[in-house]
């Protein structure tokens, strides 16, 4: 079955609670759904797409987002929370859909902090919160969480550029995974929503981590810095330590890590 709107609210806890719609191709969900948010969109509104025309990552790179193969998500969210916080967001993201992928596929992905999934050694998710700030509070107006999975390998393969890191959690297509994907990374990720305070998340987010421990790259104005990742706090802030001994925690920016 392919990816639709009655395949996914089937599987939702709540399904009255969110605003789902499923489109054959769209730019981007995340540059739609913000679209939406700008117009008083409610929070739990869900934009899926089959493929993206302009998917977009971190640091504006490309997310490649062909047809059929992958999932495309975005979901609009009203945090009551402080902007530095986001990444409470994306890090409870990271544990839904590691968890989601376990339920539905009985595959285990490695959490690369902040935002990347990996199994087998190779990225199957991408996540990218991005926000409008309200600037007389410090908090967000609203916020949209946008999810990219490789469900399956496309049929083009995937890019040159991008084929050494790009993974797919399953060989052989299956009837309807896609749409349990969906609602059950919604049903877990609004879960850890809703407690953010709890940090209930955190705790599976450190133990799937593949960084903690590892000696990693720091990649800080242009400069690459060799260090070693440390902990993760209550914050979700990465604790590194430098070869000159100094520590600092990231509260977000780029690590690289060999899996
Ligand atoms: C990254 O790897 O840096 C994050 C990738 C995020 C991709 C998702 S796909 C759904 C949503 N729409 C986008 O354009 N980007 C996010």
């Amino acid at each position: 079955m392919n990816l639709n709107k009655q395949g996914v609210l089937k599987h939702l806890l709540n399904p009255e609670r969110f605003n789902v719609s499923v489109f054959d191709t769209v730019d981007s969900t995340n540059n739609l759904l913000k679209e939406i948010a700008k117009e008083q969109g409610k929070e739990g509104t869900v934009i899926i797409a089959d493929s993206q025309t302009g998917g977009r990552g971190r640091y504006d790179r490309k997310f490649y987002s062909p047809k059929g193969t992958g999932i495309y998500m975005s979901i609009l969210l009203k945090p009551r929370l402080k902007a530095h916080d986001s990444v409470l967001i994306t890090a409870a993201a990271s544990v839904a859909v590691n968890e989601a992928v376990q339920k539905c596929c009985g595959k285990l992905t490695g959490i690369k902090w902040v935002n990347d999934l990996f199994l087998n050694g190779k990225k199957v998710c991408g996540i990218l919160t991005e926000g409008s700030l309200n600037t007389e509070n410090g908090g967000f107006n609203w916020a949209v969480l946008g999810i990219g999975i490789n469900v399956y390998e496309p049929e083009n393969h995937f890019d040159k550029e991008i084929k050494d890191i790009a993974g797919a959690i399953e060989k052989k297509k299956q009837k309807d995974l896609r749409n349990k994907l969906c609602a059950e990374i919604i049903n877990r990720f609004f879960y850890y929503y809703e407690n953010l305070e709890n940090r209930g998340f955190l705790e599976s987010y450190r133990k799937h981590s593949v960084v903690l421990g590892e000696e990693i790259t720091v990649i800080k104005n242009e400069n690459n810095l060799k260090a070693t990742a440390l902990s993760i706090d209550n914050d979700c802030r990465l604790l590194v330590r430098y070869e000159n001994g100094e520590e600092e925690y990231l509260s977000s920016g780029e690590i690289s890590i060999k899996i």
